[in-house]
């Protein structure tokens, strides 16, 4: 139990990014408001358009701190037009750049649909999934695979141009994403919502590719140490339509970097959209979580993007400070804020755009610190 503050960084980043966070700042401030809640919070500029303006992603003070908090919370970053030198985004050094730096290993992508939640096919709203029948968590490599900085190009821009990127799979990166991944299915309350099995899915290319046969090798190995937890199997391709026909199939999921960031964006579509996707970036000391819909330039500066998924990013933030410090008050606090976000989502009192409500951004924040303070 620890009692002294915990550093949190907030990096609100680009375009819809400073909006989120600013209602994610409110909803930590009200749970403030009594309980336990040792954070202090520090906020520092950084990003594509910080990029633009001064010829750097992000100060060395902001970097400094962001790598020796206990968690940090970004927004997003990513602008239209502003890319550094290389070519890559400007502001990934606070996206890719912490993941490597800080080994933040585990990309930890929950997908639950909540009561409440509508999610739209071709425009329209559909019930085609039940909120019982959605309710996993994707486990994406984040440091390797295609990710490796291992790339480049020959004869830029000539007539024999080539690009090269290099899938990097090691034994170390392999076997700490697929253990944490039976970890996670062995303390999640449920299995899968089927059949209420615990089941970890390895969802790989192992038919053709060598990385991802040595990764179900790994997977395998893993596997022994966790007899109670059925292992189970899906090529990426025949994934894709398994998840989107029966999602109620599947409790732990764990895949490798560049396969993983395309089905956790596929399977946000069965949580409502990107709007309540949150992410977890998780290594052995650091942790960054964020909403994953990205700066979304056509939706900046209206106040009406969904905040929710930055509400989900502070609970977990909050449930992992609480769980990797065996402190039962920040624990407290993730559950009154899960809480809180269930309540508002199921009476459809916060209901943005994308939502076909008309609740504003920061109208969804005040409803949702209402909520923790108790009122129905
Ligand atoms: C994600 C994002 C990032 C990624 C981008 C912003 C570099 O899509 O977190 O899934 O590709 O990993
Ligand atoms: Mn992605």
């Amino acid at each position: 139990m620890r009692s002294a503050g915990y550093r949190v960084v907030l990096l609100p980043g680009d375009g819809t990014g400073p909006e989120v966070v600013r209602e994610g700042r409110k909803v930590l401030d009200a749970l403030a408001e009594n309980g336990p809640h040792p954070w202090s919070i520090e906020e520092c500029p950084g990003g594509a358009i910080y990029y633009r303006d001064h010829g750097k992603e992000w100060e060395p003070e902001a970097k400094a701190a962001a790598h020796s908090a206990d968690a940090v919370l970004l927004g997003a970053v990513g602008w239209p037009g502003v890319s550094l030198p290389n070519g890559d985004i400007a502001g990934a050094d606070l996206v890719l750049g912490m993941r490597r730096d800080l080994d933040l290993y585990a990309n930890v992508r929950p997908c639950k649909l909540y009561p409440g939640v509508q999610h739209r096919i071709s425009g329209s709203f559909s019930t085609v999934w039940k909120p019982e029948n959605v309710d996993m968590v994707i486990l994406r490599e984040n440091t390797e695979g295609l990710y490796t900085p291992a790339r480049g190009t020959l004869d830029r821009g000539g007539a024999t141009e080539v690009a090269i990127d290099t899938r990097v799979i090691t034994r170390v990166g392999a076997e700490r994403i697929i253990r944490r991944a039976f970890e996670i299915a062995r303390h999640r309350p449920r299995g899968a919502p089927e059949d209420g099995v615990k089941r970890v899915t390895c969802v790989d290319k192992s038919n053709v590719l060598a990385g991802c046969r040595f990764f179900r090798a790994t997977f395998d190995r893993i596997a022994t140490e966790f007899p109670e937890i059925e292992k189970d199997y899906a090529y990426v391709d025949a994934f894709t339509q398994w998840v989107v026909r029966n999602p109620e199939h599947y409790n732990v999921v764990v895949s490798t970097n560049m396969m993983g960031d395309i089905i956790t964006d596929l399977a946000a579509v069965l949580q409502g959209g990107m709007g309540f996707a949150a992410g977890g970036n998780i290594g052995r000391e650091h942790a960054m979580f964020e909403p994953v819909h990205g700066s979304a330039p056509k939706h900046a500066g209206k106040n009406e993007v969904n905040p929710f998924a930055t509400f989900f990013a502070v609970e977990m933030l909050l449930r992992h400070l609480g769980e990797t410090r065996s402190d039962s008050g920040m624990i407290g606090q993730a559950d009154r804020l899960a809480g809180a976000i269930a309540r508002v989502l199921a009476d459809g009192s916060a209901r943005t755009y994308d939502q076909g409500g008309t609740t504003s951004t920061s109208a969804a924040g005040d409803r949702l610190v209402a909520a923790i303070r108790g009122v129905p």
